[in-house]
């Protein structure tokens, strides 16, 4: 049966697979190919071993991979034979030039809009899946229009609300679809071109529309009262650890009050991720560029107060671990920035990994997914560090535990077994708050959660 559409994907990330695999997954009648530079990403696709952990992926990827699902490098192929382009190319901060560390770095973006150009040869639907600054549509639609052909470009904002660790699920049953448009008739046209695609599995009432610079804002700002609420949270945490007030009873009393709610109010030592900060960066930049510096800096406090809690986090080792860490074995239960994925970009870990190593202390890294990218974040720094999956071996003969990640497997440990192999006395810094304080203090450890008395045998 032939196809009824072809849809590209241009990016084969987090965001370009997951999203990509599920079309093609709930719309069998549409063709669906995930193109990107990187060859190396494009071979993992095409193997068992996908490049990118996320529970329930590979099911799906296997079981629409060369029916109606390809991944390939061939991008101008692609390009000709799509009449629907989403674009999932990365937007990572500027690091060079005006806006460095602050500003999205938008050659990617820029390269793929001049491909599209280029190889087209007939009309297409371009969709902005990555996140981009708001009005970034506005340059993508100019330089599309420069084509010499009577081809037209309607470009379209879906920005992509999954959150990594639960994709699958989120992309399945997501709160929402966004789709910003143009109010022109073809702008409408082609908006009820995707809403088709997403009415496939997604209840009409949860595809919402709106105008294209709402919808590129929207992600930013989705994004930044995430990221906003656990720096929140976390900005609570040092009050409590002077004042011996528990911030997961605070969490509690102030969760039930539905005007807030219980979600996204767990302490830790830090929010990661490659979003969260560039995306927030990139909204103070927008406002400062704006004239808005009231608003930028109100913006900026958040990624303030996320630096500072994982500096807090450090500086509390050294001073419990009697003001020295030189040559004291750590052990990081964890290196994701979150559970369930194999992602580690922004984690806390990173910081955290450098500033202990500054200390001159060694570390063990346990991560039942991410060692490899841990491998690869702390290449070339000074130190000793070594990395083994298992964590009981990993803690054998260590002076401290410190959780990074809230890895399910570190809650149901036997830390008895533990306790024994290590030097002592035995430290557990627990930055995601997970594990039983009482009962590990009961063992023999000297416990130091986030935002909750101390608990120590001194
Ligand atoms: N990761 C998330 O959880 C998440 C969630 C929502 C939105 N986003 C946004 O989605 C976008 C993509 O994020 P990601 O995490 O998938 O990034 P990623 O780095 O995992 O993937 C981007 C891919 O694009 C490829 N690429 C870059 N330029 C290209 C080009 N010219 N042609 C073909 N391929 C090209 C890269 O090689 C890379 O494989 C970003 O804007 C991000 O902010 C990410």
């Amino acid at each position: 049966m032939p196809f009824s559409k072809n849809i590209l994907c241009i990016g084969a990330g987090y965001v370009g697979g997951p999203t990509m695999a599920m079309i093609a997954h709930k719309c069998p009648h549409y063709k669906v190919t995930v193109v990107d530079i990187n060859p190396k990403r494009i071979a993992e696709w095409n193997f068992d071993d996908l490049p990118i952990y996320e529970p329930g992926l590979d099911k799906i990827v296997t079981s629409t991979r060369g029916k109606n699902l390809f991944f390939s490098t061939e991008i101008e192929r692609g390009i000709k034979e799509a009449e629907i382009i989403f674009v999932s190319v990365n937007t990572p901060v500027k690091t060079f030039g005006a806006g460095a560390g602050m500003a999205a770095d938008l050659q990617y973006w820029e390269k793929t809009a001049r491909q599209i150009l280029k190889y087209s040869e007939s009309s297409k639907i371009i969709v902005e899946k990555s996140t981009f600054p708001v009005r970034t549509a506005f340059a993508m639609e100019r330089i599309l229009s420069l084509t010499e052909n009577d081809i037209h470009f309607d470009v379209l904002s879906n920005p992509e609300f999954l959150a990594e660790g639960t994709a699958i699920k989120d992309l399945e049953y997501p709160d929402r679809v966004l789709l910003g448009s143009r109010e022109t008739p073809s702008g409408v046209k082609a908006r009820d071109e995707l809403v088709k695609i997403y009415a496939s599995w997604v209840p009409k009432e949860r595809i919402i529309t709106s105008n294209i610079w709402s919808s590129e804002l929207s992600k930013l700002v989705a994004n930044a009262f995430l990221a906003q609420r656990i720096s929140s949270i976390n900005s609570f945490t040092a009050l409590c650890e002077k004042t011996e007030a528990d911030i997961t009873e605070v969490a509690r009393a102030i969760g039930m009050d539905s005007r807030l709610g219980n979600k996204f109010l767990n302490s830790s030592l830090g929010w990661g991720g490659s979003c969260f900060k560039k995306d927030i960066l990139n909204l103070v930049y927008l406002c400062r560029n704006y004239g808005l510096s009231k608003e930028a800096d109100y913006w900026e406090g958040v990624v303030r107060i996320n630096e500072y809690q994982k500096e807090r986090f450090v500086l509390n080792m050294v001073s419990a671990m009697f003001n020295t860490l030189v040559s004291k074995k750590i052990c990081l239960f964890g290196f994701a920035f979150k559970a369930n994925t194999s992602d580690t970009r922004e984690s806390p870990a990173i910081f955290i990994s450098k500033r202990l190593l500054d200390e001159k202390a060694e570390l063990v890294i346990t991560d039942p997914k991410a060692l490899d990218n841990a491998m690869t974040d702390l290449d070339g720094i000074d130190g000793k560090i070594s990395y083994i999956e298992d964590p009981y071996e990993a803690s054998d003969g260590c002076d401290a535990i410190a959780v990074m990640t809230e890895w399910e497997i570190y809650k149901s440990l036997d830390f008895e077994k533990i306790y024994r192999s290590m030097v002592k006395p035995a430290f557990i810094f627990d930055g995601r708050n997970i594990l039983d304080h009482k009962g590990l203090f009961d063992i023999g450890f000297n416990v130091f959660p986030i935002g909750k008395p101390v608990l120590t045998h001194f």
